[in-house]
């Protein structure tokens, strides 16, 4: 159909678009160039990273159904994806119904989800930016959009006909994010109903690599049956 023969556009709206320094930077390589050294800057260039986050059923799915089962809510709407990486939310929001869906991504990805989005034939409604959300003009002289997507680790839709939504608290199904549990050292802390456990969780990215993180955990804790005032170091690699 003629709708479905148009190229999604791409737009690039400058070279240094992700970035403050060129080349070492999230999006200045083309994908298809891109070396070990380009996926260190901009890790979500690497289609491995997307793999991942469209493997996380609990995730992608529990995104597709709640766009799927609220068509009333995206019929005929104009809808802005924040950080759209391979396109699949624009499509899904294509797919419930939306006349218009703009997706913006920064990193190199989006040379790969133009070209998904065209082999599913969503070229007509989706149209995929180059940049930084925060810098891009939006194509088409559109000013303004009725519903923005941008993906979180908890999350819930409230305005859903039943619950949709997923958790990343560590009782909850496992998901890409690796909810963890940290073990402490001393096995025999016994708090009672009514006491509190005072200290600090902090985080930070590893220096070499930001994608890992390392943790120090401090407790401070006197009960009546025991006590415990520690700090404790882990890394999440
Ligand atoms: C968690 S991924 C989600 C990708 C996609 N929406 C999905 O659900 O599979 C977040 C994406 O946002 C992009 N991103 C992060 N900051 C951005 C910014 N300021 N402007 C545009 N894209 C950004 C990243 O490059 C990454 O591809």
């Amino acid at each position: 159909m003629a709708e479905h023969m148009e190229q999604t556009s791409v737009t690039t709206t400058s070279e240094s678009e992700c970035s403050t320094k060129p080349k070492e930077t999230p999006g200045s390589v083309p994908v298809e160039e891109m070396t070990s050294k380009d996926y260190y800057f901009d890790s979500y260039g690497h289609f491995g990273i997307h793999e991942e986050m469209l493997k996380d059923e609990v995730r992608t799915l529990t995104y597709r159904n709640s766009m799927i089962y609220n068509k009333h809510l995206f019929r005929g709407k104009v809808v802005l994806d924040v950080g759209c990486g391979t396109g699949i939310l624009s499509m899904f929001a294509a797919k419930a119904g939306a006349a218009k869906v703009i997706g913006i991504e920064c990193s190199s990805i989006i040379e790969y989800g133009q070209k998904i989005v065209a082999e599913n034939n969503y070229s007509n409604v989706v149209t995929l930016v180059k940049g930084k959300v925060e810098e891009v003009e939006l194509p088409d002289g559109i000013d303004k959009v009725d519903i923005i997507i941008i993906t979180f680790f908890n999350i819930e839709f409230t305005k859903c006909h039943k619950r949709t939504g997923f958790s990343t608290a560590p009782e909850a199904p496992y998901t890409h994010w690796k909810q963890t549990v940290f073990y402490f050292d001393q096995l025999d802390l016994t708090v009672k109903k009514g006491e509190e456990i005072q200290g600090s969780v902090n985080v930070k990215p590893n220096k070499s690599n930001k994608r890992d993180l390392d943790f120090t955990i401090e407790v401070d804790f006197k009960g009546e049956l025991s006590e415990m005032k520690e700090t404790m170091q882990y890394k999440m690699r």
